[in-house]
């Protein structure tokens, strides 16, 4: 197989680049985060895997003083356990230092594999909230149920943890939104 390499984004790369976050998200709990239009980034921070003109991995990084954060990662799902993650994040960490960021931070759900690649890459868990899914018609009226001239169909709402066990007894789409932190010295 030819070998991948990783560097810059193009915006020539757009297309494939949101083929690979599409298949890279759907054996995950973003399943349904479509992107249609790459997000911009400050130059610099937007990297990807390629083999030829096709995108196998990407990373979008941001920068907020001191503190950075993983937009977006994704490695094609034909492409996994092959050092591409490990690679990019390498990358994006010593960019993120040479601009003064002390810290590197990432959103994530309750994948196994993911959670156990953040760790692996020496992110601890700081914090954790509540994604909220109403999926169906049952579980939309009971989330609008306060809003009489609604008619609910569906919804995403944020929550606290401290009503997780309730909420996960009225709502089938229920996700841990976890804030993984890692120091960059
Ligand atoms: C999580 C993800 C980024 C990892 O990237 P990757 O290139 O496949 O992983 P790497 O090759 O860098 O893995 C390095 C190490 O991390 C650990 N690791 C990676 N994937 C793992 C998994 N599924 N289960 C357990 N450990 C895992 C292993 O220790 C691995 O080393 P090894 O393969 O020698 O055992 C990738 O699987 C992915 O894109 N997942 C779907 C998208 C996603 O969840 N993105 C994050 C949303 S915020």
């Amino acid at each position: 197989m030819t070998e991948w390499i990783a560097r810059d984004y193009a915006s020539t790369d757009e297309t494939s680049w949101l083929r690979c976050r599409v298949l890279a998200l759907l054996d995950t709990n973003y399943y349904d985060d479509v992107a249609t239009v790459k997000p911009s980034r400050e130059a610099g921070l937007e990297l990807v895997a390629t083999i030829g003109d096709q995108v196998i991995g990407l990373l979008d990084a941001s920068m907020t003083g001191s503190e950075s954060t993983i937009e977006t990662i994704a490695i094609h799902p034909d492409h996994r356990r092959l050092g591409v993650g490990q690679r990019l994040l390498k990358e994006i960490c010593d960019r993120l230092q040479t601009r003064g960021a002390t810290q590197v931070d990432a959103w994530t759900r309750d994948d196994q594999g993911t959670l156990a690649w953040y760790r692996s890459q020496g992110f601890e868990q700081k914090m954790r909230y509540l994604h909220v899914y109403a999926s169906n018609p049952t579980e939309a009226a009971q989330a609008f149920a306060a809003q009489p001239n609604l008619t609910p169909y569906a919804g995403f709402f944020h929550a606290w943890e401290e009503h997780e066990n309730a909420l996960r007894t009225q709502f089938s789409r229920v996700y841990s939104c976890r804030q993984f932190v890692k120091p960059l010295s």
